[in-house]
């Protein structure tokens, strides 16, 4: 039995989608850990998308049990919209297929209003979040006014709830010009959403002891990224949750030694979307072809991601506040055909050369990024997917990363589709069993 964490390792959007749907033959179970539908997770199955955003991207493979943790925050509309259109796809998204932990928080009516308000007196400090709510309803989790999915059990829970917090938040909605909290129409949608939610809530702590007492394998699946992380990202330009691998552990309910793995996604250069420091950021004519060539735009909000080059001495540190074992590098296909590929290999900060990453964004935005200039490789990669076809020049590439990041690359993708996909056999051994992978693409 082997189970695996697989995360970001930049800013998000690094892939994840695609890497967790390839894998999932060889896991029984998949686990979201943390975030909400602030992800937007692509996979591409026979040239058609499919974005998934609280729902794991194990989704697709029948026979997989998508796991929704306590660490996440769950708005039930985005909840069963996406299951409505999963179903309209022919895949089935009922609670036999998916488990909601009953300790996963709610979003609330006032948590995308809270945000507003708080967005909107930033002013030019925005962070650029995704306004879906999941930052007011962590506030709220830590404040301990959340409500959570077990307590849709007890329709009286509920409305005492519903009515508490409303009455914490009614005077500070007041001083920003707000109406008060309908406590009525807030309690009578809840209770809709407990008659639909509940045949999905479960003890998922319990229910994931059970399935690996029985030798089933579970993938945890972070959203988000390293950099983004509440403690370890830079601060405060950063989601509200754990996306790190210490995540996956609380945020499901299990030990630490229950993750056998870690396996790092990571894209051949770098995106942000929304507010924060970038110190590899081309704010020019290359950044936005490489932004083209790579599509980049929010799979959830549809914003354009800032692009840039890759950030050796960022990635360095996400392998190792996560313990990444193995690197999958994702969207190398994007860089062919160009002549250099820069790396940064390293930060300058008031002329001293910095040891290691400095997550402080006054730090950050004021690095001065020292640069390796690799040579680029003329060939398309895209669709490679055998080592043999990938070309000398790129596998060179490959190497200089591993030396600078501190971590073997085990898997490169070079394209959407599952089959767009290269696997280091060697790198990859005791951590995915790759026979059953391989099985499932070719049938
Ligand atoms: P996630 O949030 O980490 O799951 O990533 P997103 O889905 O938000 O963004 C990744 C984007 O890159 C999606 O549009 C994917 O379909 C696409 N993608 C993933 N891997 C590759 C790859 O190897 N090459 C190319 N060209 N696109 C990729
Ligand atoms: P996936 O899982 C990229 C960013 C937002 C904003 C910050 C805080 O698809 O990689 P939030 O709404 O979470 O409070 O916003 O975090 N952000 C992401 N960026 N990919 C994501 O998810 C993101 N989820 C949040 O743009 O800068
Ligand atoms: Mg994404």
């Amino acid at each position: 039995m082997a189970n695996l964490l697989v995360l970001g390792t930049q800013w998000g959007d690094e892939g994840k989608g695609k890497i967790v749907d390839l894998l999932t033959p060889a896991f029984e179970v998949v686990a979201r850990y943390q975030g909400g539908h602030n992800a937007g997770h692509t996979v591409w199955v026979g040239g058609r998308k499919i974005v998934l955003h609280l729902i794991p991207s194990g989704i697709l493979h029948p026979g997989t049990l998508c796991v929704i943790g306590n660490g996440l925050v769950l708005a039930p509309a985005a909840f069963f919209k996406e299951t409505s259109d999963l179903e309209a796809q022919g895949v089935a998204a009922g609670p036999d297929r998916i488990a909601v932990s009953r300790g996963a928080h709610l979003i609330m009516p006032w948590h995308p209003m809270a945000e507003r308000v708080s967005e909107d007196r930033r002013g030019d400090r925005k962070i650029g979040t995704t306004c879906r709510g999941i930052g007011p309803a962590y506030e709220d989790k830590a404040a301990r006014l959340g409500v959570r999915a077990g307590d849709l059990a007890d329709l009286g829970v509920l409305r005492e709830k519903i009515a508490d917090a409303a009455a914490a938040k009614d005077p500070l909605f007041r001083a920003f010009g707000l109406p008060p909290l309908d406590v009525e129409a807030i309690y009578r949608e809840y209770a809709g959403w407990a008659e639909k939610l509940g045949p999905y809530v479960r003890d998922v702590s319990l229910l994931l002891d059970e399935r690996m007492a029985l030798g089933e394998n579970v993938l945890f699946e972070g959203a988000q990224g390293a950099l983004l992380d509440l403690d370890h990202g830079t601060y405060p330009f950063v989601t509200s949750s754990s996306s790190t691998a210490g995540g996956a552990a609380t945020g499901l309910g299990v030990g630490p030694r229950t993750i056998h793995g870690v396996l790092g996604i990571t894209k051949a250069y770098t995106t942000r979307v929304g507010a924060g420091p970038f110190p590899t950021e081309l704010a020019d004519e290359t950044g936005r072809t490489i932004a083209r060539r790579g599509d980049e735009f929010g799979a959830t909000t549809g914003r354009a991601r800032r692009c840039g080059w890759f950030d050796a001495v960022a990635v360095r540190y996400a392998c190792r506040v996560n313990g990444v074992d193995r690197i999958a590098l994702t969207k190398p296909d994007v860089l062919s055909g160009l002549a250099e590929v820069p790396v940064c290999v390293g930060y300058r900060y008031k002329g001293e050369r910095l040891a290691s990453f400095p997550p402080e964004p006054w730090v950050l935005e004021r690095v001065v990024p020292e640069y390796r200039s690799l040579p680029g490789w003329p060939e398309s990669l895209h669709g490679a997917s055998s080592p043999e076809a990938l070309p000398p020049a790129f596998v060179d590439y490959v190497r200089v990363l591993e030396d600078f990041v501190g971590t073997k690359v085990g898997i490169v993708s070079t394209g959407v589709e599952r089959g767009q996909t290269v696997f280091l056999d060697e790198e990859l051994r005791g951590f995915v069993d790759l026979a059953r992978v391989r099985a499932a693409a070719a049938a």
